[in-house]
């Protein structure tokens, strides 16, 4: 996509945190929005983004690092008039400040937990159900990402439906930074694995569950199916591994499942969107792949390192699919989902 003549003006709440900050990476030169205005907390006030980073694996542009942050106040951003507000807000704060923001007729972009199940609030993952988004209404609308390690689920079941699911079980390897910053006590963390992550399996049943349902007199009929999660924390700092068991209704054909895995598009892919990766699934043949160290930024062109998802181990015997994932927690998991569900937005055809 060439650069628009008139980008849309955003803005990003929680600008200094870990998702914040994957934000300030993927909206700097970016084709369809300008850079954006950064609003934190009173801890963060005038201060410049320079000096609150902590990730420095993708360039952001010197005028964004000089940016100040401004103290979040919800009718300032209102009276601002943004086409796009990115929120990377705590659960506990994201609750109130989008509601009033959506209220206010702000469109919302949201990371936050607190309304992915609201019955207005289109959850999606933009490959797979893009026509979720016309439950948003143009006079003020929070659109959600899932969870991060829903997202990486969600993205390999969409080609594996057409085959008739009857069950999914998940058990997840979660990296640290998926708690933000500072994140779990390094006490804690390492050489350690954190058996329980809170209210992490909760999501996990209940968000693919809304994303793969059917949108009928906008309203959405949940994908009947059970997932059967179990969340763990593992000392990776960046890189949710999940592995998965798919059961089907009837016997299925390994090679059709792959093709269909390899082959998945949708429609961020049609319309060439900035941070669409050319493959969404990218599947590997190799026994001891994917791995967070070699695997985590899998995706092109460069705008969408970070945004596939990998699979590998796929094996398959008496209905049940067996593979292995890995997903870039605060990229597809997170700052990058919520990117990618705005040039989607904008772009239409949905
Ligand atoms: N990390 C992940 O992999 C991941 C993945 C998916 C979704 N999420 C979700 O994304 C959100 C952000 O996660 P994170 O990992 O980036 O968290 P984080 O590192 O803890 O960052 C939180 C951000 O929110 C700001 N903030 C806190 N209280 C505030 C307040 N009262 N008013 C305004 N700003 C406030 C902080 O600003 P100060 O620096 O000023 O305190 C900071 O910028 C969470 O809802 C999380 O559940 C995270």
């Amino acid at each position: 996509m060439e650069v628009m003549s008139d980008r849309l003006r955003c803005a990003v709440l929680g600008a200094t945190g870990l998702v914040g900050q994957r934000f300030c990476q993927l909206l700097s030169g970016h084709p369809m929005f300008e850079e954006p205005d950064l609003y934190g907390s009173e801890r963060s006030e005038n201060e410049r983004l320079r000096d609150r980073l902590k990730l420095a694996d993708r360039p952001v542009s010197g005028d964004l690092l000089e940016k100040e942050i401004k103290r979040l106040d919800t009718d300032v951003v209102i009276r601002e008039h943004y086409d796009a507000v990115f929120s990377a807000l705590p659960t506990e704060v994201a609750g109130q400040v989008e509601s009033r923001l959506r209220n206010g007729g702000v469109t919302v972009f949201t990371n936050a937990s607190p309304h992915r199940m609201d019955p207005d609030v289109p959850l999606v993952v933009p490959e797979v159900n893009p026509e979720h988004l016309r439950l948003a209404s143009n006079r003020g609308s929070i659109i959600a990402n899932g969870n991060c390690s829903t997202i990486g689920l969600v993205l390999t079941l969409a080609p594996l439906v057409r085959f008739g699911i009857e069950r999914v079980s998940v058990v997840t390897m979660q990296a640290l930074s998926g708690a933000g910053y500072p994140g779990v006590p390094s006490l804690d963390a390492l050489s350690n694995i954190v058996p329980y992550i809170k209210n992490e399996e909760e999501k996990l049943r209940a968000e693919p569950r809304k994303m793969l349902g059917r949108l009928k007199s906008g309203a959405i009929e949940p994908w009947d199916v059970e997932v059967s999660p179990f969340c763990t924390r593992v000392p990776v700092r960046e890189g949710h591994f999940e592995v998965v068991e798919v059961t089907f209704r009837e016997e299925q054909d390994l090679p059709e499942i792959v093709s269909s895995m390899e082959g998945f598009r949708g429609l961020p892919q049609e319309k060439r969107l900035p941070t669409a990766p050319e493959r969404p699934i990218i599947v590997r043949n190799e026994p001891d792949r994917p791995q967070p160290v070699l695997d985590v930024d899998a995706g092109s062109p460069d705008r969408a390192r970070g945004m596939a998802v990998t699979v590998g181990r796929l094996s398959y015997g008496g209905r049940r699919l067996r593979y292995s994932l890995l997903v870039h927690n605060t990229i597809r998991g997170a700052a990058g989902a919520a990117v990618l569900l705005a040039e989607t937005y904008f772009s239409g055809g949905f």
